[in-house]
């Protein structure tokens, strides 16, 4: 049965009524018009009202993008939902929602700016928009080292400064679409910091809340990075992933004891998705055509699995290659199909797998290395002096892969890896010289003494 519409002097007081905003720019060119626009304006043509107003779900008023709309019929004065017949019943209460949110100053001015019609460009967007399509940078020294082309994607540029933006978007598009995430929710997340910055930065923008669990091993920087960030930050000791304390099971625990969505970036496929779709595509673009071959590090091993999914779809013949630090069993499970630790440990954060995650079931790669931490520091250090660029111990381990592959196959060759994160986020122990020290590692060691 239709709900009666309540009448607008029953919802709104005086005050409140003053600060709504006729809808005048409705008038305005479709090709103006934002997607929210797009939302607002169909409500008003179908209701043929001359008011709508924006209804937010959560008290971030960070984002308007799940924002119900509901429209005042001028002529008989009544408020009716957005999806006429759709009205399950709680209505009052989420216009009570409206007027609470159009006191606060960032959504008025994003509704005042749609009710009023202010001329929106389509070609402008919020940064779910800007993850991705990140440049692909040529390592001119690695380059010249080995007679290929050795290319990075500066994923470092993303919204959330690293390549787990992607798959932060992906999750949290899918469980949108699925309903696991529902209007004004929140997400837990197991991360060594990335996914975590990803998912709270992304989830803000679209009005969610976040909750990061992260083991107490990893850099200062990230962690106070999310204590800023994030709405809650959980520190934990490092466990192994059969151990209940475990970051990962730690989310999944109070997941589900809250009712909160677990991000859950290692078994859900949504993270490799994201790298099937847009980073393989990317490169294949960006190169022309002409990669020979994909190099990857592995946390979650969504980007190594998605990226190679697309290009081996584009083509056989491009190699797929894993870089793994020591301590993982990557190596090993790509080389003698076991999942063996042994032999050393690395400072690598983000990587570094000891299981096969569902992110890469199926996937076989061409070749596999083991990367020292030493030469991976070598890489990040000649890069940071000599082109600019300054980057995190997985970038150079990626890279410090491709120049094994490089040497390997022999010059000609277009190897393209990805630039996971930036210095930035390690500055305390990867270029801190006395924790270098403390660690055996050498920041002054000649780039060549990679091909060794
Ligand atoms: C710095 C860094 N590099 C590489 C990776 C690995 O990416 P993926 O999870 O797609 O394997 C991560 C993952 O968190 C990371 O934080």
């Amino acid at each position: 049965m239709q709900r009666q519409p309540k009448q607008i002097n029953d919802v709104f007081g005086k005050d409140d009524l003053k600060r709504l905003v006729p809808v005048a720019g409705f008038r305005k060119k479709k090709k103006e018009l934002s997607p929210e626009d797009y939302l607002a304006l169909e409500t008003a043509e179908d209701h043929k009202a001359d008011y709508v107003y924006f209804r937010h779900n959560t008290d971030r008023p960070s984002s308007i993008r799940f924002a119900q709309a509901y429209v005042y019929d001028r002529t008989q004065g009544t408020l009716g939902p957005l999806f006429a017949g759709k009205d399950s019943g709680d209505g009052l209460k989420k216009i009570e929602v409206v007027v609470k949110l159009f006191k606060l100053q960032e959504v008025r001015a994003r509704c005042f700016k749609i009710l009023r019609g202010m001329p929106t460009n389509p070609y402008y967007h919020g940064i779910e928009q800007h993850v991705g399509h990140t440049p692909l940078i040529r390592l001119r020294r690695l380059s010249e080292l080995t007679g290929c082309e050795i290319l990075g994607k500066a994923e470092f540029m993303n919204p959330g400064g690293s390549v787990k933006d992607r798959a932060a978007l992906s999750i949290i598009a899918a469980a949108e679409t699925s309903g696991q995430l529902k209007p004004g929710g929140t997400i837990i997340e197991g991360s060594a910091g990335n996914t975590g910055i990803g998912l709270t930065l992304i989830g803000h923008s679209k009005g969610y809340r976040s909750v990061i669990v992260i083991p107490e091993t990893q850099s200062q920087e990230k962690i106070s990075l999310l204590r800023t960030l994030s709405d809650e930050v959980i520190t934990v000791p490092e466990k192994p992933y059969n151990h209940s304390g475990n970051y990962n099971r730690v989310a999944q625990r109070l997941s589900e004891e809250k009712g909160w969505f677990w991000a859950n970036q290692f078994d859900n496929q949504a993270n490799r998705l994201a790298h099937y779709r847009t980073t393989g595509p990317e490169i294949w673009e960006q190169t022309r055509g002409e990669v020979s071959a994909f190099v990857s590090s592995v946390g979650s091993g969504g980007t190594l699995a998605g990226t190679t999914l697309f290009l081996k779809e584009r083509s056989s013949k491009i190699a797929a290659v894993c870089a793994d630090p020591y301590g993982a069993a990557m190596w090993s499970w790509f080389t003698n199909g076991n999942t063996e630790t042994k032999g050393g440990d690395s400072f690598a954060e983000g990587i570094g797998q000891t299981r096969v995650t569902k992110n890469l079931e199926g996937i076989s790669v061409d070749r596999a290395y083991r990367i020292p931490d030493q030469a991976a520091l070598t890489v990040i250090y000649q890069l940071m002096r000599e082109e600019g660029l300054f980057l995190g111990l997985s970038s150079g381990i990626n890279l410090a892969g491709a120049v094994r592959f490089a040497k390997e196959s022999g010059p000609g060759q277009t190897i393209v890896t990805v630039l996971c994160d930036s210095g930035i986020k390690y500055q305390s122990k990867l270029f801190n010289l006395s924790w270098l020290k403390e660690h055996n590692l050498d920041p002054h060691r000649p780039i060549e003494s990679i091909l060794d």
